[in-house]
């Protein structure tokens, strides 16, 4: 997918049992309009994936995993896998601070995570930032770089494509601490430096790069402005049916002050 859509993603992380979120489901169809311009794009538990995925109309709103193992099949008791997923879901999340600091996920794990919903026909939004540690020692951009090299380097051109990138400072997420516009854009044109270092120029500028990190109502604007954001990643906010379905308004309309 060109860069021709911001995308708007929610994860709804370990909140919601399934019955609550059917009943968010139904609150956000009412609430939230469909864009041409705009993906909408829900990430509830894993439990209630497949309830949803009944429910909702893709039109408006896109599903995706917060969490799956990269194995198709076998002797892994617990897990699910991307081609148990696929059909359910059209993208996933891979490589969440969350996943990386509490459940020590490599980037061994990531980049087979990230090969595996591709190879089942699913987006995968590759999440990569740096700590506060990282970040006063200076390391930002050698942090995202060594990230999108442990996430991608199963990747080829072509199915890079399929990737989305989002820029998630472990410092800023759910801690209220959002990172200044200016720091974002910065942190994505590292970003886009690295691909096109990778992958050439062409793969670099069609890139979709999301930012996520205590995003709110009154934030939101300020990243969507940013001309090479091109869409959001949100926890807490998603949880709010009035902000959430608010942002994505602001998405479709856009927003006045272009950093360029
Ligand atoms: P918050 O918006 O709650 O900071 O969470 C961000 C996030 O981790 C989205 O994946």
């Amino acid at each position: 997918m060109a860069r021709d859509k911001k995308i708007i993603i929610g994860n709804w992380k370990m909140n919601l049992n399934v019955h609550e979120s059917s009943l968010y489901l139904h609150k956000l169809s009412n609430l939230v309009k469909a864009h041409r311009d705009i993906e909408v794009v829900l990430a509830p538990s894993m439990l209630a994936l497949q309830s949803l995925s009944l429910q909702v109309n893709l039109r408006q709103f896109k599903l995706a995993a917060q969490n799956f193992y990269w194995r198709d099949h076998g002797h892994f008791t617990g897990e699910v896998s991307a081609s148990q997923l696929r059909g359910v879901i059209q993208y996933a999340i891979v490589g969440h601070s969350e996943r990386r600091h509490v459940f020590y996920e490599t980037d061994k794990d990531i980049r087979n995570k990230v090969a595996a919903a591709i190879r089942n026909d699913i987006r995968p939004i590759l999440c990569i930032g740096e700590t506060a540690w990282e970040r006063s020692a200076g390391e930002t951009v050698d942090v995202l770089r060594d990230q999108l090299i442990g996430g991608l380097s199963n990747i080829t051109s072509d199915e890079l494509k399929h990737v989305i990138i989002a820029y998630e400072p472990v410092w800023a997420i759910g801690m209220g601490q959002n990172a200044m516009p200016s720091d974002v854009d910065k942190a994505q044109k590292a970003i886009r430096r690295q691909i096109e270092h990778l992958y050439g120029t062409k793969a670099s500028e069609s890139l979709s790069i999301l930012y996520g990190g205590s995003v709110t109502a009154d934030s939101a604007g300020g990243y969507l402005a940013i001309e090479g954001i091109d869409g959001l990643l949100m926890g807490a906010a998603s949880l709010d049916a009035y902000a959430f379905s608010g942002i994505v308004e602001k998405a479709h309309k856009g927003s006045d002050v272009a950093i360029k």
